[in-house]
């Protein structure tokens, strides 16, 4: 069973992905830490410990950043996730609910030195307390056995950029982290909207996932129903893509996925603010800011339909 850490702005996709952790049996989920992006962090902290609440998760939920490393932060996209972060479906039994005490990157050092090797992070939002933990304590990098993120576009497949033509939101939120992320030597896998737009949740799969997977199902599909509309058949999607889900489906089942490996780059200045760039391994370039960094992995395919019967077989 691999332990994880959930890094995570819920958000509509991110609570998709949050049950589907608890949900499987090959995972068990150690902890969640919060942060900025999809809503406020308030909002996002209060939104993952509703979610435990709700669904009886027993993992602590750690306080996360509030704002990117060096630059303001972006206006929440409430036109995507509403103004309470998960649709404006109302929030039935909320209670007022503390976090733990220590921040969000401390709580990813301390559990990487307290387990090492052992705990793969799963981050699906910015990027920031991922950089704040590198900051902290450099051998953190060392220390976890992999890193995953949804996160990026570097115009494979699918879309190369949901926020500009080539940016993707969590990179877009704080590039300067991610490209921090990318070239710290821990190994990081991206799962980008080259894949995640190519697995679509139709209102159909959420109508089957309420009538099959009790309480949590209820709740998926009357979250989807706002993101659905955000979607709104814009590029021929009819339903909900899996973005931050399919990060967690990477970890449970690497095989669904198609993987290129190269260093990475994030562009942090300019009107290409948030592209992801790869240099495929063994490429041959002039020298270049893609040199002697570590090698990373990034999914250019994805077996849509297994992936959906993964998340639904689960659930
Ligand atoms: C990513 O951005 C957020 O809006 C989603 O939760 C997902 O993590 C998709 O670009
Ligand atoms: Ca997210």
């Amino acid at each position: 069973v691999q332990k994880i850490i959930f890094d995570t702005d819920p958000g509509i996709d991110d609570a998709m992905a949050l049950l589907f952790i608890e949900a499987s049996p090959a995972l068990d989920l150690v902890a969640v830490t919060t942060v900025f992006g999809n809503a406020d962090i308030d909002t996002t902290t209060r939104n993952a410990l509703y979610l435990k609440d709700r669904f009886g998760l027993k993992a602590p939920v750690f306080k996360g950043t509030d704002k990117p490393l060096v630059r303001p932060r972006n206006p929440s996209p409430t036109f995507v996730h509403g103004e309470n972060g998960l649709g404006d479906v109302e929030l039935t039994g909320l209670k007022p609910a503390q976090p733990e005490a220590r921040p969000a990157y401390q709580a990813i050092i301390d559990l990487a030195r307290e387990n090492p090797g052992e705990i793969t992070l799963v981050a699906v939002g910015p990027l920031t307390n991922l950089a704040l933990a590198l900051d902290a304590d450099p051998q953190v990098a060392t220390l976890l056995k992999a890193v995953v993120i949804m996160g990026g576009a570097f115009g494979v497949a699918g879309k190369p950029g949901n926020v500009t033509p080539v940016a993707e939101a969590n990179i877009w939120n704080d590039p300067e982290a991610a490209d921090q992320v990318f070239t710290a030597p821990w190994p990081v896998t991206a799962v980008s909207l080259d894949v995640t737009t190519q697995v679509v949740m139709t209102p159909a799969y959420m109508d089957a996932l309420e009538a099959k997977a009790g309480p949590a199902g209820a709740f998926l599909n009357a979250i989807s129903k706002p993101y659905a509309a955000f979607y709104g058949g814009r590029d021929g999607i009819i339903g909900c893509c899996v973005h931050d889900a399919a990060a967690v489906a990477f970890v449970i089942d690497p095989s669904l996925f198609e993987v290129r490996r190269g260093s990475i780059r994030v562009i942090t200045d300019g009107i290409a603010l948030g592209q992801t760039c790869q240099k495929v391994e063994g490429e041959l370039f002039g020298p270049s800011a893609w040199d002697d960094q570590p090698i990373q992995a990034i999914t250019v395919g994805v077996k849509a339909e297994g992936l959906l019967k993964l998340y639904a077989e689960t659930m």
